[in-house]
């Protein structure tokens, strides 16, 4: 545990980036007043108020839940809001947009890339058998619920893409967070769009361009576990190619 009881501030160094007038990124340099119990949103939330108002970044709910304030700090992808400067100190520490997405603004990056790909794998419960309102709702019983309960818990947060390499090497891959909501919804009880959803990732760029490096697992900060979600899409992919031959052999 680093000695912080004397620190009364503490340097961010912000990688800083205005498309329309700046030619490259640059570090800019900060003193903020140091708490053990300020995180890193809070600091760049002091930086906006009371040194520079142009500083962009993305926050919401400040409780690690909408997934908004994800960032590099000291070269890991993190969630501003439950990185605490006490971990960091006596610093300086290093903040960035997350890698592998264009940078928008400062900390602030583009993420058409990875709504696009969540929208590809049909993020929504496609019912089997489906129901008028009068004929109530579908009940699951508690280990149905169990089977997706973890990957529900996901908060298109995008620190698995920044960790991953092969997202890093082929911005096509579908990557791991997409391949996470997809096993929510396909172990999904109610779910009928199993067939639909593996259509989508047997391609070039679909589940198969994983090369099983499990950093996606490690930097989750929901402990969803995306590597698992990938591993179990593998195995349903390749046992959809080994039936659907089979199927072609009846017909034949
Ligand atoms: S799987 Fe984890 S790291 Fe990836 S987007 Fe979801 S919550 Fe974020
Ligand atoms: S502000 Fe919502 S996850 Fe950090």
């Amino acid at each position: 545990m680093p000695d912080t009881t004397a620190k009364t501030t503490i340097e961010l160094r912000i990688l800083r980036y205005c498309p329309s007038t700046d030619t490259e990124p640059a570090f800019g340099s900060f003193q903020v007043p140091y708490s053990d119990d300020m995180s890193v949103l809070q600091a760049l939330q002091e930086i906006k108020a009371t040194l520079d108002g142009s500083l962009a970044f993305r926050w919401s709910c400040r409780m690690a839940v909408c997934g908004s304030c994800g960032m590099m700090i000291n070269g890991e992808p993190k969630l501003a809001c439950n990185t605490f400067l006490r971990d960091l100190a006596p610093g300086p520490v290093t903040v960035e947009p997350l890698q592998n997405f264009p940078i928008e603004r400062d900390l602030v990056v583009t993420v058409g890339d990875f709504v696009k790909k969540i929208e590809s794998i049909y993020p929504y419960v496609m019912p089997k058998v489906p129901k008028t309102v009068e004929e109530g709702t579908y009940l699951q019983t508690p280990s149905q619920m169990e089977a997706y309960a973890s990957f529900a818990d996901c908060i298109n947060c995008m620190l698995c893409y920044a960790a991953c390499p092969q997202y890093g090497a082929n911005p096509d891959f579908i990557g791991p967070g997409a391949m996470a909501l997809l096993q929510r919804y396909s172990s999904d009880s109610r779910d009928g769009g199993q067939q639909a959803r593996l259509d989508q990732i047997r391609g070039e760029d679909g589940v198969w361009s994983c090369t099983a490096v499990g950093i996606c697992s490690e930097v989750c900060p929901k402990q969803v576990d995306p590597a698992n979600a990938v591993n179990q899409n593998k195995s349903n992919s390749a046992l959809d190619f080994f039936l659907s031959g089979l199927r072609k052999e009846s017909v034949t």
